[in-house]
């Protein structure tokens, strides 16, 4: 019965895990959230849910207390323990009205350190605070697996040779998060935990239509595809959900602190 604890799941991916890991009624399911009042879809998703398999728990990954309390839940939902920890939820590009800039597009100095500290809190240290309060969880856990949700923007290497170098406090708060999942993994190798982080693809989670999300990809698809001619351009929620959940019952002690593609592939390339 394995059971999978997620962040994030009022919509995009997350939500993609928490429809696609339920299906299986041998599966419990810790679908953590934000805010109750903007996770609908989610609850009425759980509503309606044959399984009843489910559990939704308030989360604020940029609030300790409130990890803190998730952690706690899970635990005695589960008898103390949990397989495997998804950290997905994160603040996105587009989440923050100058996501998309570049390092002197700032109005002001103030503005890089505000919006910055915001993106290494809800996207670095919120991972972290989020490993830290479910480690004794998966130490008791069958799978004791956790990935976290990473991105080629967060790769030197892939920055470099595309050119992208917009969404800069976003990918330095990944490319941050990389690290940690480098050190964690290293710190707890020899209890048999695991850590990976895993680049999804580019998924059209964008608010709107298929056609909308084709769109706003279209012109980073076309900088990509100039270094790299087989860049599979942008792919749904459920294709890359699908591939993440056979990653996860891939991985192994050997992949603990790996950056990698959905596939397997290594993170710095695309
Ligand atoms: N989509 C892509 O192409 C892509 C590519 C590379 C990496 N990723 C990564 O994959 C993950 C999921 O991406 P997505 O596109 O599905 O994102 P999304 O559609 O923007 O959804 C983000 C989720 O994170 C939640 N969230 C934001 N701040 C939070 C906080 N402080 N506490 C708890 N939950 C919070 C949101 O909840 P609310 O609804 O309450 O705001 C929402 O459920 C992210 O880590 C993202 O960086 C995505």
């Amino acid at each position: 019965m394995p059971s999978y604890a997620i962040t994030g799941t009022s919509r995009g991916i997350g939500f993609g895990f928490v429809r696609a890991l339920s299906a299986d009624a041998n599966n419990t399911v810790f679908a953590l959230v934000r805010d109750f009042s903007t996770a609908g879809q989610l609850l009425d998703f759980v509503k309606g849910h044959p399984h009843k398999n489910i559990h939704v728990i308030e989360a604020d990954i940029a609030d300790i207390n409130s990890i803190k309390d998730a952690a706690q839940r899970v635990s005695e939902l589960s008898g103390g323990k949990l397989d495997v920890l998804i950290n997905n939820a994160a603040l996105n590009l587009l989440d923050h009205e100058r996501g998309h800039l570049t390092i002197d597009a700032f109005p002001s100095e103030e503005t890089i350190d505000e919006d910055f500290t915001l993106y290494f809190k809800t996207n670095t240290l919120g991972p972290i605070h989020t490993m830290n309060a479910f480690v004794p969880l998966l130490r008791r856990g069958e799978m004791k697996k956790c990935i976290v949700m990473s991105t080629t923007s967060g790769s030197p290497k892939v920055v470099l040779q595309s050119g992208i170098s917009q969404f800069i406090g976003y990918s330095i708060s990944k490319a941050g998060l990389n690290l940690a999942i480098a050190k964690t993994a290293g710190r707890f190798k020899d209890e048999g935990l695991i850590f990976v982080s895993v680049i999804p693809g580019m998924v059209k989670t964008i608010p709107g239509s298929d056609e909308e999300n084709e769109k706003f990809f279209k012109p980073f698809v076309a900088k990509i595809r100039e270094v790299y001619p087989h860049f599979e351009g942008p792919i749904t929620i459920e294709r890359s959900v699908e591939d993440m959940i056979s990653l996860i019952n891939r991985l192994t002690i050997a992949d603990s602190g790996k950056f990698i593609h959905r596939d397997g592939r290594d993170g710095d390339s695309e």
